[in-house]
């Protein structure tokens, strides 16, 4: 039997429950996976409470976009892949199916990456979703390139991190911005060259003063809601790009009105792809050999108390680290 975390109703973290369940056989070009680590995300949260965009299936829905861990039985027809081999998860966009908060998931083999030697569990279920979506959002979609500026909002959390540092491998000069100057210092040790803080300065104002006037190249936005028109403001005149992820400010958003390009990205335009989830693969395992990303880990909790990991998710206060939920045993097969 494998332990699953499943909800029956949306609503708060309470909803939440450990159940046992049969073990399931890979099908064909499927993989089974011992989940040994998986990372908490802000689409579980939504998902869970019911505020997200993709349809939800109820009751017995399961959460977990991301994970890592082994490969623990291989379907008939999986090339290049046998039991044993360590694993991230790459994409799984069926969740309330195969989600990640688990003991183990099937999964189409093309959904999983070996996982380097010596990236443990906990910080490869810390990399993926942020790391893969800063990097899709900037390189494949913004086209990012060496010397351009990156105005990158809610920077200290998970996606604004990983873009800070995803900025530096590539040469590019990013500006933090976060609602609260307080935070200044710490972004700065993060990588930010510079940091805008809104709650001392205008975005737009503050961006071009960093920029000798010329307004950020790329915007990546978390945040939506109506600080997005000050945003727009703060890209370069005719050629600034802004990028936007996510969507932390519920508050509805303005569509920037100056001739900027915009582009709405959702990180499984390129996890779906198995050329995409190449290239993303070999840039981000280059950036941790060289260190120059480093993803971080705030809190782990045990699988059994998902519950306390989705309270702690919601708290604004939080370390800035990754969530992470510790599932199967570092050592041995799911299956009785
Ligand atoms: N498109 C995709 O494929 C994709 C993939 C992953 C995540 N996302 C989305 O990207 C967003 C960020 O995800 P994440 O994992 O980086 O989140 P996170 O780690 O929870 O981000 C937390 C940071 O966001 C800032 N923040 C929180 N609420 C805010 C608000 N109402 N207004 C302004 N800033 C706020 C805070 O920074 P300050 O206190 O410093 O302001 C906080 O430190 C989420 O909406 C998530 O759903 C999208």
């Amino acid at each position: 039997m494998a332990r699953v975390v499943v909800f029956d109703e949306t609503g708060g973290p309470e909803v939440l429950r450990l159940v046992d369940e049969p073990v399931p056989d890979p099908g064909p070009g499927e993989v089974r996976i011992r989940i040994e680590a998986a990372g908490v995300n802000r689409l579980d949260e939504l998902t869970r409470s019911g505020a997200s965009p993709l349809p939800v299936r109820l009751p017995h829905a399961r959460l977990g976009c991301e994970g890592a861990g082994v490969v623990d039985a291989v379907g008939p027809g999986v090339e290049g892949l046998a039991a044993g081999d360590p694993v991230l998860i790459a994409a799984v966009p069926d969740m309330v199916s195969h989600g990640t908060y688990a003991d183990c998931t099937v999964l189409p083999a093309s959904r999983v990456v070996r996982r380097p030697e010596g990236l443990d569990p906990v910080r490869a279920a810390a990399l993926w979703v942020a790391y893969s979506t800063a990097y899709g959002a900037l390189v494949e979609k913004a086209g990012m390139r060496p010397g351009d500026t990156v105005l990158i909002t809610a920077a200290s959390g998970g996606v604004g991190r990983a873009a800070i540092q995803i900025a530096r491998q590539i040469g590019a000069v990013p500006i933090a911005v976060t609602r609260h100057s307080a935070k200044e210092k710490e972004l700065l040790a993060a990588g930010a060259e510079a940091v805008v803080a809104t709650d001392r300065e205008d975005v737009a104002e503050a961006t071009a003063r960093h920029t000798g006037g010329a307004g950020a190249d790329i915007v990546l936005d978390s945040v939506m809601g109506p600080g997005l028109d000050g945003l727009a403001r703060a890209a370069r005149r005719f050629t600034g790009t802004l990028v936007t992820v996510g969507w932390l400010d519920p508050r509805p958003a303005p569509y920037p009105s100056n001739a900027i390009t915009t582009h709405r990205y959702m990180s499984f335009e390129h996890t779906l792809d198995p050329a995409a989830v190449r290239r993303i693969a070999a840039f981000l395992f280059a950036g941790l050999r060289t260190g120059v990303l480093d993803p971080a880990v705030g809190r782990v909790f045990a699988l059994e108390d998902a519950v306390q990991a989705h309270r702690y998710l919601a708290d604004d206060g939080r370390d800035h680290g990754k969530v992470v939920l510790a599932c199967a045993p570092s050592a041995g097969p799911v299956a009785a």
